[in-house]
């Protein structure tokens, strides 16, 4: 495992909150990771300040087509946010650590709530493609965590408790969003697994049986170390594709783009609506 020393992963978040801090002077509230096609909600953001990953030091950029790197601080409806435009995969040889930087740079910024999106394949055989699903729990199957290593007491506890990773009170506040949006969300557990291979139905059939309404190459991690950071946490992911063998069709990647980008203007309905209550009615303090 490479691993960086605590010390070292603490000043590397250092550097990078100051240089957001010098282009941008402001706390955000709220913070949010957009998966591919979910770009357009950085453009809602008024007063907005962008800074393509490769200028923020330490800050991994991705290589997946369809995934720009950019974090965008600004105003959306009242509310100081940034907005991560794009990851980086553990898949794509990233190691954890690289994987949650942007996760921990919200957390370091500020940010009391960050809300994971992503594109994922619908275990449960009613939830279509197209449609939104809010993320109640997880099942890490990944083989890696990105708390392993010499814990940073910096950043949370050796042994963080992962009983309610989402937030319960922040998951009330984006149903509530969606419903004054007209935009319908589900609920259901997100299975993530290594990728970048999309999964057998054998391996969906297995995934179903554990509890898994979604399965996904990503997320996970990013919300082990936001809940580490005491951090309240949303996920929400764009149902892309019916899983490997649910339906008849085989999986592509072209089309799992093509559907995220669909959905995108629904779920960017949805964080905005999330973003203007927070301003309205901000929730009490992070659950630490
Ligand atoms: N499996 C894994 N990851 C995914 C899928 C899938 O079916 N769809 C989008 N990301």
């Amino acid at each position: 495992m490479v691993q960086s020393a605590p010390e070292t992963t603490l000043n590397r978040l250092d550097d990078a909150v100051r240089y957001v801090r010098e282009r941008w002077p402001h706390t955000p509230t709220l913070g949010v990771i957009a998966g591919s096609g979910l770009g357009l909600l950085g453009d809602l953001a008024t007063e907005s300040v962008r800074m393509p990953y490769g200028t923020i030091p330490h800050m991994p950029t991705p290589s997946v087509v369809g995934h720009s790197g950019e974090l965008v601080v600004g105003t959306l409806a009242g509310l100081r946010v940034a907005i991560l435009s794009g990851r980086v995969h553990h898949y794509e040889g990233w190691p954890m650590g690289d994987v949650v930087f942007g996760a921990r740079l919200l957390a370091r910024l500020g940010c009391e709530s960050v809300v994971l999106t992503n594109a994922a394949g619908g275990i449960h055989p009613w939830l279509l493609p197209g449609s939104l699903c809010r993320i109640v729990d997880h099942l890490n199957l990944m083989g890696a965590n990105p708390l392993g290593g010499p814990n940073v007491e910096g950043l949370g506890p050796r042994f963080p408790d992962m009983s309610a990773v989402y937030d319960r009170v922040l998951g009330d506040r984006l149903d509530r969003a969606a419903a004054a949006r007209g935009v319908v969300l589900g609920r259901g557990v997100y299975a993530a697994m290594s990728g970048p291979s999309y999964e057998t139905p054998a391996e969906i059939r297995m995934l179903r049986v554990l509890g898994a309404d979604l399965v996904g190459m990503s997320t996970v991690p990013e919300a082990i170390a936001l809940r580490h950071m005491g951090v309240r946490v949303g996920g929400i992911s764009v149902v892309s594709n019916h899983a490997a063998g649910v339906s008849a069709e085989l999986l592509s990647h072209d089309d799992v783009k093509h559907v995220a980008l669909d959905a995108g203007p629904r779920l960017v309905a949805v964080l905005e609506a999330l973003a203007r209550a927070l301003a309205e009615e901000p929730l009490a303090g992070a659950v630490r």
